[in-house]
């Protein structure tokens, strides 16, 4: 038997540690030539790592009061608003071009301090659930559980001495949670970074008979400046202040993990990491760190940018779209969800990618 190497002692060696060794000992140039492998398309597609696929992507979809609405805002070129009887349409759209699923987003004719929107039958996303599910029964609804949009102040909860309160915020995610899904969610994602959402909406869901609705967690969802565009569509840009006091610092990447495994612990089914170009190392690390599947969130200010460099003819608008995407999923998501779905949903289904 060959003697193995003294580092292998200690058990078997990480694997880049291996692949290092191998390529150290076995392997260099000129036997070694990598740019054979890249010789042509043929060949390129026969060693491409990671490809992508309608599989990937879940769109957002904005629903909103009035009538006869199909509004786009300047800072989110090709995204629109739709009123309820407009969104139906929008969302056939997405079903035919072969995209799984959509994640839901309201803006409510009434806002309040709480945001009781939220949980009313008559709210403006379990009307749209309700319409949708009817209509469009094969599309996979996505509800994002939150109070921003709903609230008169902005904030993603209930107020107490101008900051959010926890606890208090909890008791109404439950309601929301339990509406939703009493509506004809097929999947809640609470957005808000409250301590203990995912237990809360776990518990309330199981106690009202929705236990096989599962919890797409906001895990590590960063304080972000990319979610700009993404405020002026949804009106909700916080009245006053931020949101640091409970999003997260950009500046952390231990505390994702921690934020990850708690939400595991509490008992989501699917993580997620917001944004994801700026944050690629924490997608890689949170599918390192567990087992559940991992979402990434293409969050409104990378869609944006992309678009506005394409217009201004300062970058390829369709490749950096594609390269961006397939960074993310090369970090580790298994599941994105875009502002870009349809566009590269059309580029999948010419057979242009894929
Ligand atoms: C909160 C929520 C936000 C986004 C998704 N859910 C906004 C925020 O946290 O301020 C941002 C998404 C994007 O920028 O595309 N309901």
């Amino acid at each position: 038997m060959n003697p193995r190497p003294p580092a292998w002692e200690a058990g078997a060696p990480p694997l880049s540690y291996a692949r290092l060794w191998y390529i150290l000992y076995f392997m260099e140039f000129p036997k070694l030539r990598p740019r054979r492998l890249r010789k042509n398309e043929n060949i390129r597609r026969l060693v491409r790592e990671t490809k992508l696929s309608l599989d990937d992507l879940i769109y957002p979809i904005f629903v909103r009061y009035g009538e006869g609405i199909v509004e786009e805002v300047p800072s989110m070129p090709g995204v629109y608003r739709y009123s309820l009887d407009k969104v139906v349409d929008a969302v056939k759209e997405v079903r035919d071009l072969g995209i799984p699923a959509i994640i839901l987003f309201g803006i409510p004719e009434h806002k309040d301090e709480v945001g009781s929107d939220t949980w009313s039958d008559e709210g403006i996303i379990q009307r749209a659930l309700r319409l949708i599910k009817k209509e469009v029964p094969d599309m996979y609804v996505i509800t994002d559980v939150c109070f921003c949009e709903y609230t008169s102040h902005g904030h993603c909860g209930v107020l107490c001495e101008g900051d959010v309160h926890n606890d208090l915020t909890l008791e109404n995610l439950k309601k929301q949670a339990i509406s939703h899904a009493k509506n004809g969610a097929d999947m809640l994602a609470p957005s808000g970074m409250m301590d203990g959402m995912v237990k809360a909406i776990r518990e309330a869901l199981d106690s009202s008979g929705f236990e096989n609705i599962p919890i797409m967690a906001y895990s590590a969802k960063y304080a972000s400046a990319f979610y700009g565009p993404f405020r002026d569509i949804a009106e909700s840009a916080p009245a006053f202040g931020d949101r640091r006091s409970y999003q997260m610092d950009p500046a952390n990447s231990r505390e994702a993990l921690k934020e990850v495994l708690l939400d595991v612990q509490e008992g989501a089914d699917i993580i997620m990491v917001k944004p994801a170009l700026a944050y690629l190392d924490i997608i890689a690390k949170v599918k390192e760190a567990t087992l559940l599947p991992v979402c990434a969130y293409n969050v409104s200010g990378e869609y944006a940018m992309i678009k506005a460099g394409g217009r201004l003819g300062w970058i390829d608008e369709k490749r950096v779209m594609i390269e961006t995407l397939l960074s993310i999923k090369r970090a580790g998501a298994d599941m994105i969800i875009t502002y870009f779905a349809k566009d590269v949903a059309k580029l999948i289904n010419k057979g242009e990618i894929g």
